[in-house]
């Protein structure tokens, strides 16, 4: 099967390296990358043609599979799409394209007869999404939670054990190759939110839609927040969470704390979790490299090689089912003790006992510190909502709040 490759990027060319090169036992006698399109002629490969105009792929009827790795969104929507359209099946790690058109995508597929897979568009390497399909034949899955993205896990990482601050630890994670182009998405919860719609829908058999996730992400963390939350024995997490109670689905994207001895504290650098709880199977973890060049490379390839599988048995890999009946309804469903550290100095309208008394008004109080300017406190359980509620009440700028859930 000749194969066209849409970017040529750190997984466009990992991809390239297992399929045209010497990495891994990729079978060359079945397949191969005959084009690849990037912005660049002059870059190298060497088997296959690099070109500039996407109708050299499109229009190419030799061209049977398309690897989109082009990243954003518009244009490799437009062109999953026009792949679909002409009959090519589509293998892609672009979740904000499948974060955003999951249904309309896979129906389209089937329209066309051909397969969409979507493995590396969540986790990285981990083979989530073939095995959720898996448990789905016999479970109902209500609760996906995870680590879902590397490079703040790359970054949190750093802060706590090598005590690096911030912005260089974006800029190594940046250099490594975990981080998005615009590491925004990363940074603020948007790249998470994607993964755990892609989740969610497939769990629940609906269509969850990314944009309605809410998210919160690492923008307001400091150096400040994970001494302290250390001296008290946690480590600061950024995770995604979704439940479905009877039809009503809950899901979130939000810095929290976990306890050290919590199998999420060992997550480190670049490695995601992903957890998933069906009602025969209990609960299951599936853990590895979330972000990076060869990890994220081998799902694509897997891909492929579960399309090729497919085509020479004369069969299409299954489409999701969609047609459950739920409504994505916030954050309602979590609750917890809280972490909030508010910096004094920045808060003109309110005095320490001032923060104290507004907090104290919505929870109660488990421990205070202040140091350097800046109160920290640890409360009882309480619903999130309310506490979000409490935290949008204090008028501060920008890192100069920070509040974390405590996930038991
Ligand atoms: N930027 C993403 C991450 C890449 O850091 O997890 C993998 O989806």
């Amino acid at each position: 099967m000749n194969i066209g490759l849409l970017g040529f990027g750190t997984i466009g060319s990992g991809a390239y390296d297992i399929i045209n090169g010497e990495l891994g036992h990729f079978p060359k006698d079945r397949a191969r990358i005959t084009k690849i399109l990037d912005k660049d002629p002059s870059k190298h490969a060497d088997s296959a043609q690099i070109v500039t105009d996407p109708d050299e792929i499109m229009n190419d009827d030799s061209i049977e599979l398309v690897i989109g790795l082009l990243g954003g969104h518009d244009f490799e929507y437009k062109m999953i799409k026009r792949a679909l359209e002409s009959g090519k099946h589509v293998v892609t790690a672009n979740k904000a394209v499948i974060g955003a058109h999951f249904e309309e995508l896979t129906n389209l597929a089937e329209e066309n007869g051909v397969m969409l897979r979507y493995e590396a568009s969540v986790g990285g390497g981990i083979p989530i999404i073939k095995n959720m399909e898996e448990q789905l034949r016999l479970n109902t899955i209500d609760k996906v939670s995870g680590i879902l993205n590397g490079t703040t896990n790359y970054i949190l990482t750093k802060m706590t054990e090598e005590k690096t601050d911030f912005d260089d630890a974006l800029k190594e994670a940046q250099a490594v190759g975990f981080a998005e182009a615009d590491p925004s998405a990363d940074i603020g919860g948007g790249d998470v939110s994607r993964k755990i719609a892609i989740l969610s829908s497939l769990a629940y058999g609906a269509n969850i839609e990314d944009e309605k996730i809410i998210k919160r992400g690492l923008d307001d963390v400091r150096s400040a927040d994970i001494l302290e939350t250390l001296r008290m024995g946690y480590r600061v997490k950024h995770l995604g969470e979704s439940v479905n109670k009877d039809g009503e689905v809950s899901a979130v994207v939000e810095p929290v704390l976990v306890k050290e001895s919590h199998p999420m504290a060992g997550v480190k650098n670049e490695f995601n979790i992903i957890s998933i709880e069906g009602d025969v199977i209990g609960e299951l973890q599936f853990y590895g490299k979330g972000a990076g060049k060869e990890a994220t490379a081998n799902a694509i390839v897997e891909d492929v090689l579960d399309v090729l599988d497919a085509v020479d048995e004369g069969r299409l890999l299954k489409k999701p089912v969609l047609s459950g009946n739920v409504s994505l309804n916030g954050n309602d469903a979590f609750e917890g003790a809280y972490y909030l550290r508010i910096n004094l100095g920045a808060n003109k309208k309110h005095d320490l006992s001032d923060i104290l008394e507004k907090v104290e008004d919505v929870v109660s109080l488990k421990h205070v510190n202040t140091q350097d300017n800046k109160v920290f406190i640890f409360t009882d359980k309480v619903k999130s909502t309310d506490f979000d509620k409490l935290a949008e009440s204090f008028e501060v700028g920008p890192g100069e709040m920070f509040y974390a859930r405590i996930v038991e």
